[in-house]
């Protein structure tokens, strides 16, 4: 039923919200949650964009009904879709394997899975390029951004935002969505743990940037920490720029 209604917001307008905890096989253990989140500070810094984000990420294979974890290819985004890294093969420090052992992480990646079996147009998950970063957006007096910072669509086909814990005094991190890149559809919060943001390429999204409250001090920072989860066709079509 879940997925049902989120195929069906996903076709029809480009995105659908849900939370995880919607589906009733979703059991989050409190110690992995625990172990989860504290994964977010350790992370360091992406020095291949300004912005302020720690960054975390790893592949993932689909192969008789089990995930594989690992590097299996180069990461890089077309310049068509990502001006400022697109082109550039970059690397990151992989998701520890205390995180990767956990049936709660495992449970999220098998979730999207599921869910994109069934949007029609997409060809069988087997076959599809799928990565996942985590992200801790660092907020200070110096906001921080995603990268590209206004109205875009990803390379990848279908992409998963799933929030794990948003400071409550965050300035900022509103997602935005657009049909058109002159004209906003929708502007979103995402509160709770495991709320979701799913698009794909019938609309454009933005993250808007982060910050702490004037009043704070300038070395207090707030955070953001996101799960993004990816699933890209091979077809390279234009091909990397
Ligand atoms: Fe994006």
């Amino acid at each position: 039923m879940e997925i049902d209604n989120i195929v069906q917001d996903l076709q029809g307008q480009g995105y659908a919200k849900f939370n995880l905890k919607n589906f009733t096989d979703f059991t989050i253990a409190e110690d992995e949650l625990k172990i989860l989140k504290a994964n977010f500070a350790d992370m360091p810094l992406d020095t291949y964009s300004e912005g302020n984000r720690l960054r975390n990420y790893i592949q993932v294979a689909w192969q008789n009904n089990e995930v594989t974890y690992g590097k299996f290819e180069p990461y890089q985004q077309t310049k068509r879709y990502n001006p400022v890294t697109g082109g550039v093969v970059r690397d990151y420090q992989n998701i520890g394997a205390e995180i990767l052992k956990t049936a709660l992480f495992n449970k999220i990646v098998k979730t999207d899975i599921d869910i994109v079996k069934n949007i029609e147009d997409m060809p069988p998950v087997e076959e599809l390029m799928i990565g996942v970063h985590l992200f801790r957006y660092n907020a200070g007096k110096e906001p921080a951004y995603s990268s590209p910072a206004w109205l875009h669509k990803d390379d990848e086909d279908v992409v998963f935002m799933h929030l794990v814990d948003v400071s409550e005094d965050l300035v900022g991190g509103e997602s935005i969505i657009a049909k058109h890149p002159k004209r906003i559809d929708r502007v979103l919060r995402m509160k709770k743990t495991f709320d979701t943001l799913v698009v794909n390429h019938r609309c454009f999204h933005a993250v808007t940037p982060m910050s702490v409250p004037e009043e704070y001090d300038d070395n207090a920072f707030l955070h953001r920490d996101i799960i993004l989860v990816t699933f890209q066709k091979r077809e390279t079509g234009e091909g990397i720029e």
